[in-house]
């Protein structure tokens, strides 16, 4: 089990409110889990990976619900709501990282990584990097994959066939491209079992 610091849980109480909304909590919690995991065994400071996981998709709260689909997986069409989940995250991650006192140089650093968590490709740090890693990993995951299979209307079969063959490209860490594999691994058993049963 993951220890997570006083002042991070403070972030997270404040991020709460902007996170309901696109079942951000859960994904928000899972995700720091992952981040935890990876900074087990990836090199990332604590200190800016754990705020920026926390406050990434802040943001979303200021996109209508029936435009969040347009703007993210597989009917991704409006990259400028993309991209203003992003910037309008940034905004509200540095004012709640402000009134928990973070400094000036941190709240710089996770703003930077928050600005381009899904439209930048390639990783600016190391701690961008964990952050890239774990908000992906999510997608993996048992709570994620059945909620991408929902709202994405998809079958499990040619889903997870497509989560397996993207890992090599999607994931910047060799320590989550491990985890992913584990996963999807778990995840096709599980459907393959619940597809026997039905
Ligand atoms: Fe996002
Ligand atoms: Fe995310």
């Amino acid at each position: 089990m993951f220890q997570i610091k006083p002042i991070h849980q403070k972030i997270f109480k404040n991020a709460r409110p902007y996170l309901r909304t696109r079942k951000n909590l859960i994904h928000t919690r899972i995700a720091l889990r992952y981040a935890f995991k990876l900074l087990e065994s990836e090199q990332g400071d604590e200190d800016i990976v754990i705020p920026a996981i926390l406050l990434h998709d802040v943001g979303w709260n200021t996109i209508p619900e029936k435009l969040q689909l347009t703007a993210f997986g597989p009917n991704l069409s409006n990259l400028r709501l993309t991209k203003a989940h992003e910037s309008e995250g940034a905004r509200i991650a540095e004012t709640i990282l402000t009134q928990q006192g973070y400094s000036s140089e941190k709240i710089k650093k996770i703003r930077q990584i928050i600005r381009g968590h899904d439209t930048r490709k390639k990783a600016i740090s190391g701690d961008d990097r964990i952050v890239k890693d774990a908000d992906k990993l999510w997608r993996y995951s048992r709570k994620g994959v059945a909620i991408d299979l929902e709202r994405f209307n998809m079958q499990p079969s040619s889903y997870l066939d497509y989560l397996e063959k993207v890992i090599a490209q999607w994931f910047l860490t060799k320590t989550a491209r491990e985890i992913a594999q584990k996963e999807i691994k778990k995840r096709k058993t599980e459907y393959r079992i619940s597809s026997i049963c039905q």
